[in-house]
Parts: C-alpha cells; sequence; structure tokens
C-alpha cells in the first residue's frame, strides 16, 4: 500500500492544489485531487492484467475549474435536485440558486465539488486513506448552518474504493452527499457503455416529472424498463428510457444497513465493479448530456460513462414522506459507500 502526493495546479486565487495518488498490491491505482474531493484517475487491470483508468475526467486543474461536468467529485451539500431551490425547515423558507431550469442542482453554482478541501493523508498495512475536510459556512449557497463535513476516501488491499461521509451542523439543515464519478470499465477512452450489464438491487424507483423532479410516488419497477433486478446490457434497455438513465433506484435496505447496491460487468476486459452502500438511494447516471466534451485523450460523448450516485432521494426536503435528510445540532451525518473492483475470467 503507498500514498504519495503532489502539486496538481494553483487556483485563481493562488491558493495550491494536491493531487495524491493511492495504490495498493494488486495494481489498483486511485488518483484523488483536493479540489472538489474529485477522483481524477482509477486505474485497475483487465483479465488479461492490462492496465486501464475506469473513471472520465481531464489532465488539468484548469478543465475541472471551467467546464466539468460533476467528473469524479464531491457532490454537496445536497446532491441531486431540490425543486424550485427552495425548502422549509423549522418555519422558515431558504433559497436556493436554480442553476438547473428552474430547479437546484448538485449543491449550487459553487457547491463542494468546486470548494478545496483540507488533506490528510493515513496508512495501514490494509489501507491507504485520504481524508479531506470542508467548513461549509452558514449561508453559503443558501443552505443554514456551519456545516463540517469529512470525506474518507480509502483504498484497501481487497481492491476497494471506500467512501465515508460525516457532517455536523450547528443549526438544523439538510445533507446529501455523494461522489459523481463516470465510470467505463472497458477504459474512459473506449466509447459507448452499451456492452456493460448492469444490475441494481431495488425493486422501486422514485418517480419524477418531465424536470426530473420528483413526483413524490414509489413506484414498482417491475414490467418497467427500468428494471434491472436481473442483469441487463445497458445498450438494450437505455433506447427505451430515451435520453438514458437518469433515476433514482430506491435500494432494498429498509434499515439503513450495508447492502450491494449495484453490480457491473464489462465482458470485453472482464472488469467488473459492485457498488455498497447504506443510504437508501441510488442515482443511475447514463452520460445523456455529455456532447463531445474533450478529457484526458479522449472525447467523451453521450452514454461514454455511467455513473452510481448513492444517495437520499432527491427533493427530499421538499416531500416528508421520503426518508429525512435534515440534520439538527448534536446529530452526526454518516454514510458509506464503497466500489469494488474486481475481474471474471470466462
Ligand atoms: C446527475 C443528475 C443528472 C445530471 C448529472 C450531471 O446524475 O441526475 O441529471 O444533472 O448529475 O450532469
Amino acid at each position: 500500500m503507498n500514498i504519495t502526493e503532489k502539486v496538481f495546479g494553483t487556483l485563481p486565487c493562488g491558493e495550491k492544489v494536491r493531487i495524491f495518488t493511492l495504490s495498493n498490491d494488486s495494481s489498483i491505482t486511485v488518483k484523488i485531487t483536493n479540489y472538489g474531493g474529485i477522483v481524477q484517475s482509477i486505474l485497475t487491470p483487465d483479465k488479461n492484467g492490462n492496465i486501464a483508468d475506469v473513471v472520465l475526467g481531464f489532465d488539468t486543474l484548469e478543465e475541472y475549474i471551467n467546464k466539468s461536468p460533476y467528473f469524479g467529485c464531491i457532490v454537496g451539500r445536497y446532491a441531486n435536485r431540490i425543486a424550485k431551490g427552495r425548502f422549509k425547515l423549522e418555519n422558515t423558507e431558504y433559497v436556493l440558486a436554480k442553476n438547473t431550469g428552474n430547479n437546484h442542482l448538485h449543491g449550487g453554482n459553487v457547491g463542494f465539488d468546486k470548494v478545496l478541501w483540507e488533506p490528510k493523508i493515513s496508512q495501514s498495512k490494509d489501507s491507504v486513506s485520504l481524508e479531506l475536510t470542508y467548513l461549509s459556512k452558514d449561508g453559503e449557497e443558501g443552505y443554514p448552518g456551519n456545516l463540517l463535513c469529512k470525506v474518507i476516501y480509502t483504498l484497501t488491499c481487497d481492491d476497494e474504493l471506500k467512501i465515508q461521509y460525516h457532517a455536523t451542523t450547528d443549526k438544523t439543515t439538510v445533507v446529501n452527499l455523494t461522489n459523481h464519478s463516470y465510470f467505463n470499465l472497458a477504459g474512459h477512452d473506449s466509447g459507448k457503455i452499451y456492452n456493460h450489464m448492469i444490475q441494481i438491487f431495488a425493486d422501486k424507483y422514485t418517480e419524477v416529472d418531465e424536470n426530473f423532479i420528483p413526483t413524490g410516488r414509489i413506484l414498482q419497477l417491475a414490467g418497467t424498463a427500468l428494471n434491472l433486478t436481473r442483469p441487463a446490457k445497458i445498450g438494450d434497455g437505455i433506447g427505451k428510457v430515451s435520453p438514458g438513465f437518469d433515476h433514482n433506484y430506491v435500494l432494498n435496505n429498509d434499515n439503513a444497513s450495508v447492502v450491494k447496491a449495484a453490480e457491473v460487468y464489462e465482458p470485453s476486459s472482464g472488469r467488473m465493479m459492485q457498488t455498497f452502500t447504506d443510504e437508501p438511494g441510488i442515482q443511475f447516471y447514463t452520460g445523456n448530456f455529455l456532447d463531445g466534451i474533450k478529457g484526458k485523450n479522449a472525447v467523451y460523448e453521450k452514454h461514454t460513462g455511467f455513473c452510481l450516485e448513492t444517495q437520499h432521494y432527491p427533493d427530499s426536503p421538499n416531500i416528508p414522506d421520503f426518508p429525512s435528510t435534515v440534520l439538527k445540532p448534536g446529530m452526526q451525518y454518516s454514510s458509506q459507500t464503497t466500489y469494488k473492483f474486481a475481474v471474471k475470467h470466462e
């Protein structure tokens, strides 16, 4: 196990940004920068031992600052959408940025993906970790409360990238943190993800309107094109859910325990990735808005990466029946997600 660091670039304000390289003994190497907590690359071997980078991204800090569609970052204070950019808490209405049509997305104009986190590294026999801390000030992007956040990325000797999220507040607020990595298990530069097989361990999903805002209804997946309870080829289903998958699956984990949420397998490389989480939902997004953006030695067209964003349901602050995203002073927000990499020899 090893962890090293170097300078990634300099912010316009003059602050230096670092990039950390976490590696284990089975050839997995993960690069993470403390700008936005972005996972910049994940190198993993395929079934023949050939190494490829399986996440979309950029080579330079400038590109992350100027044009990133949330590649690899930590999303917060509230991942996904809040309808009309407003919510009420303890009789006060809070107003947020409307940065996607008439609605709020991924924490606003300057979300947790665009701030500098304080890094701290640690190492044990079986793992290496990068702990990132960020204090989101009371009123930042319209949200109440000073929110002290900690995100710990750990690479283990079992080929897992584990992400632990913690937060505390001094005023009642809402929190929903996730990671927005775009994966392509054939390699980030290998084009459409249609050959990937995916399984999501969910029987239900949250219905949305034409602006991706939940209607509040939780519907059965059985019999719909969204059903992924059995392994399905992404390319087979994607045409039926135009412009692609961008849905919150309601995971089968009623008691908030860690469960397997998804399993993805890419046959040509043999690479497989399992996702485990204690969150109640997962947004399966197939890069529908990618439109030929130039990245690391590649041009990313629509459907060239997929995200598995573990989360509480979109717009929970406005839908009392959804699991609560409210955090009060004295409470501890904690959640965890693990992406586990493997290869299948068939
Ligand atoms: C999430 C959303 C998508 C889109 C992407 C970012 O996955 O669900 O609709 O906003 O983030 O482009």
